[in-house]
C-alpha cells in the first residue's frame, strides 16, 4: 500500500530514490513520483505508472540533482491513479512537499474546514489535505514544521507513514507512523526514510524502526530525534542490525521474483526448521511456544487469523491441529472477524498469520483478541513487522524477502511452521507416541528435496500452460488437507493471469460448480494416494462424464489418475498432513507459465499490492 522513500546526506539523492522505489513497488505500483532539492529550489516529477515510466519522465522534464529528495511508489485509495493524483504533493504556499502510506480517514471534515479557510485543491487526495493542514497549524500557531506535524497528527484519523519537508528550511525531514510501517537508515553524514530497509541496505546495516504513534526530526548533521505524537513526551531511538542482504532483494539470474521465489522454496522451508527442528533428539524446539506451552496446551480452542494466502495456509493448519494435536480450531478471515463482534475469551488462542506482518485487518483482530484477554502468537516472515511486535509471542517463518506479489514461498513455510507446532502440541499432549512423532519429523526433514523433485516438472507444465493459457475459466478441486491447496492454487491463478478461479471440496462440486463443466473446462484436481483418494476418483469420472478436461496433481507412481486425467503432474510422495507442500509447487507454476503466456505483469499484477495497510 504505497512505498515511501527520503534521502538527506552528501550523496546524489534521485538514484537512491528511484531504486529504492524499484524496490518497494510491490507495496504498490500504479503511480509514482519524485522530488529534489537542488540547493536553491524543488523539482518535482510525477506520472500515472510504473517507477520506470517516472524513470523516463522525470530525466526529461526536471533537473534530478540535489542532496535531498522525497518518493513514492502509489496503490490508489483516494483519488483514481493519475499524475495530479501521484505523491508528492505540495502544499498551497508550495514551501511544503509530502509523501503518505496510508489513509486519512477524516479527510473530508479536515478538507471542508481548510477550504472555509481559502485552501484549495488540485488532487483528489487525503494526502493533499494533511500537507495543507499542517501548513494551517504552522502558521496558525507559529509553530516549526515538526511541532505542526504533531498537532496536525493529532487531529488526524487513520493511518500514515510520512516524510515532509520545508523547502524554506532544507536540512531537515519529519516523519512520522501510525499503522503504516516506516524505517530510518542512519549512514555517515547521511540519513535514508523508507517504509522497509530494502531501498538502503546496501549503505547502512543501522536502522530505527519507529513505533506507532511516534515521529522523528531527522536533521542534517545532527541526531535523530523521536517523540511521541500523543503526549510529547521524549522516545529514545533503538539502532537495530540489519540481517537482510542485498542478494536476497534482488532476481538473481530469475526473470521473476515470483520464479525465484518458488524456486528458493527448497531453502526457504529449510530455514523455517533449521535449528527447531531435531530430529535425533526427538524434540522440535521453538521458544515462542516453549515459553507459553501451558497457554496452548490449556486452550479452549484455537482461533486462527489470517487474510489471502496466509489464510489458506491457516485452514490447512486447521487439518494438522485437529488432525493430529485434537485441538478445536477456528479459521477466520480477520477483516470479518474484526467486525463481528466475536466471543472471544481468556481461554482462547489466537494464532495471527502474515507474511508482511502489516496487514492492516489482521493487526486490528490481534488488538481486539488482545483487548479481551486471549493469547496472542504470530506467525510473521517479516522480522521486526508491526504484527511480530504486537503479539504476545510468536515464531518467524524465515523465508526471506518475498517480493513477486502472489505469494509463494510465504505460504510453504507458513505451512511447515504451523505443522511443527501441531506436531509439537500433539507431543506435549500425550497424542502422539515417541516413534509416530520422529516419523513426522523424518517426513518433514525430507520434504526440500521432494520439492526440489516437484520442481523439475516445470517443462512438463509449461506444456500444459500452454493449452489451457486461453481458458476463460478454471476450476481447483481437492479434499482434506489439499482443499486449501486447491484455494490457494485458484488465487495463484487468477491474481497473475486474470482468469477467473475458483477453488472448491471435490465433494461440493456437485452442488453448483458441476454446472459450469464443459469440454472448455479446465478443472485441476489434486488426487494424492492419500486422503479420499477413491471419492476424488469419483470426482474425477463425475468431470470426465461432462467433458471437463482434467489436469492431475498426484503421487509418483499413480496409475488410476493416470488413465482417467487429460494432463498427469506428479509429485513424490508423503505423508497426508505434508503433502499440501508438494502439491502446491506445480500450481504455482502453472500460474506463472500462464501468467507469462498471457503477457502479465507476473511480479506486479494488476490492482494488487503485497502489503495491504488499509483495511
Ligand atoms: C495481499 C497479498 C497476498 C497476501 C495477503 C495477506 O493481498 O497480495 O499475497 O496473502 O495480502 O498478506 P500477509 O502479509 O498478511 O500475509
Amino acid at each position: 500500500m504505497c512505498g515511501i522513500v527520503a534521502y538527506m546526506g552528501n550523496k546524489d539523492a534521485y538514484p537512491i530514490i528511484i531504486k529504492g522505489l524499484q524496490r518497494l513497488e510491490y507495496r504498490g505500483y500504479d503511480s509514482a513520483g519524485v522530488v529534489l532539492y537542488d540547493g536553491q529550489d524543488v523539482h518535482l516529477s510525477k506520472t500515472k505508472g510504473k517507477v520506470e515510466d517516472l524513470k523516463n519522465k522525470a530525466e526529461a522534464s526536471i533537473n534530478t540533482v540535489g542532496k535531498l529528495g522525497l518518493g513514492h511508489t502509489r496503490w490508489a485509495t483516494h483519488g483514481i491513479p493519475n499524475d495530479i493524483n501521484s505523491h508528492p504533493h505540495y502544499s498551497n504556499s508550495g514551501d511544503l512537499v509530502i509523501i503518505h502510506n496510508g489513509i486519512i480517514e477524516n479527510y473530508e471534515t479536515l478538507k471542508k474546514a481548510l477550504q472555509e479557510r481559502g485552501y484549495v485543491f488540485e488532487s483528489d487526495t487525503d494526502t493533499e489535505v494533511l500537507v495543507n493542514l499542517i501548513e494551517e497549524v504552522k502558521k496558525k500557531e507559529g509553530v516549526k514544521l515538526g511541532k505542526a506535524v504533531q498537532i496536525a497528527l493529532n487531529q488526524v484519523v487513520g493511518a500514515y507513514a510520512i516524510a515532509v519537508f520545508d523547502k524554506t528550511k532544507p536540512d531537515e525531514i519529519v516523519v512520522a507512523k501510525l499503522g503504516s510501517p516506516l524505517a530510518i537508515g542512519i549512514g555517515e553524514d547521511e540519513y535514508f526514510i523508507a517504509s522497509d530497509a530494502s531501498p538502503f541496505i546496501e549503505f547502512t546495516n543501522n536502522a530505527v524502526y519507529l513505533e506507532d504513534e511516534e515521529m522523528a526530526i531527522v536533521r542534517r548533521g545532527k541526531e535523530i530525534k523521536l517523540r511521541k505524537i500523543k503526549d510529547d513526551a521524549i522516545a529514545y531511538p533503538t539502532i537495530q542490525e540489519l540481517q537482510l542482504n542485498i542478494e536476497e532483494i534482488e532476481k538473481g539470474g530469475y526473470d521473476h521474483f515470483m520464479l525465484k521465489e518458488i524456486y528458493e522454496q527448497p531453502r526457504a522451508i529449510m530455514d523455517t526448521y533449521r535449528g527447531r527442528l531435531r530430529t535425533e533428539q526427538g524434540i522440535i524446539k521453538m521458544a515462542g511456544i516453549d515459553q507459553n506451552l501451558d497457554k496452548f496446551l490449556n486452550a479452549n480452542r484455537i482461533i486462527i487469523v489470517a487474510c489471502g494466502t496466509s489464510w489458506h495456509a491457516g485452514l490447512v493448519a486447521e487439518y494438522t491441529f485437529e488432525d493430529l494435536a485434537r485441538i478445536p480450531v477456528e479459521v477466520e478471515y480477520a477483516s470479518e472477524f474484526r467486525y463481528r463482534n466475536p466471543v472471544i475469551t481468556e481461554n482462547d488462542v489466537l494464532i495471527a498469520i502474515s507474511q508482511s506482518g502489516e496487514t492492516a485487518d489482521t493487526l486490528a483482530a490481534i488488538k481486539m483478541a488482545k483487548e479481551k484477554g486471549a493469547f496472542v502468537f504470530g506467525v510473521c516472515n517479516v522480522v521486526g513487522s508491526s504484527i511480530a511486535r504486537e503479539t504476545h509471542a510468536g515464531a518467524y517463518t524465515h523465508a526471506g524477502p518475498e517480493i513477486g506479489v502472489a505469494s509463494t514461498k510465504a505460504f510453504t513455510t507458513q505451512i511447515t511452521i504451523l505443522t511443527m507446532i501441531a506436531l509439537k502440541l500433539a507431543k506435549e499432549k500425550g497424542v502422539f507416541s515417541e516413534s509416530r512423532f520422529h516419523e513426522y519429523l523424518t517426513e518433514l526433514e525430507a520434504i526440500p528435496p521432494k520439492v526440489e523433485k516437484a520442481l523439475e516438472s516445470n517443462v512438463l507444465i509449461e506444456q500444459i500452460a500452454e493449452v489451457y493459457k486461453d481458458s476463460a475459466n478454471c476450476l481447483y478441486l481437492g479434499r482434506g488437507y489439499n482443499f486449501p491447496v486447491a484455494l490457494e492454487g485458484a488465487l495463484k491463478l487468477k491474481e497473475i493471469s486474470y482468469i477467473h478461479a475458483e477453488g472448491y471440496p471435490a465433494a461440493e462440486m456437485k452442488h453448483g460448480p458441476i454446472a459450469l463443466i464443459d469440454d472448455q473446462m479446465p478443472v485441476v484436481v489434486i488426487a494424492t494416494r492419500k486422503g479420499h483418494y477413491e471419492k476424488v476418483i469419483s470426482n474425477i469420472q463425475e468431470i470426465k462424464s461432462r467433458h471437463g478436461k482434467i489436469i492431475a496433481v498426484v503421487f509418483e507412481g499413480d496409475e488410476m489418475v493416470q488413465a482417467l486425467a487429460d494432463h498427469v503432474i506428479e509429485v513424490p510422495e508423503t505423508i497426508e498432513p505434508l503433502s499440501p507442500l508438494l502439491t502446491t509447487i506445480p500450481l504455482q507454476l502453472l500460474s506463472y507459465h500462464i501468467a507469462l503466456m498471457r503477457g502479465c505483469n507476473v511480479d506486479q499484477p494488476r490492482n494488487l499490492a503485497k502489503s495491504v495497510t488499509v483495511e
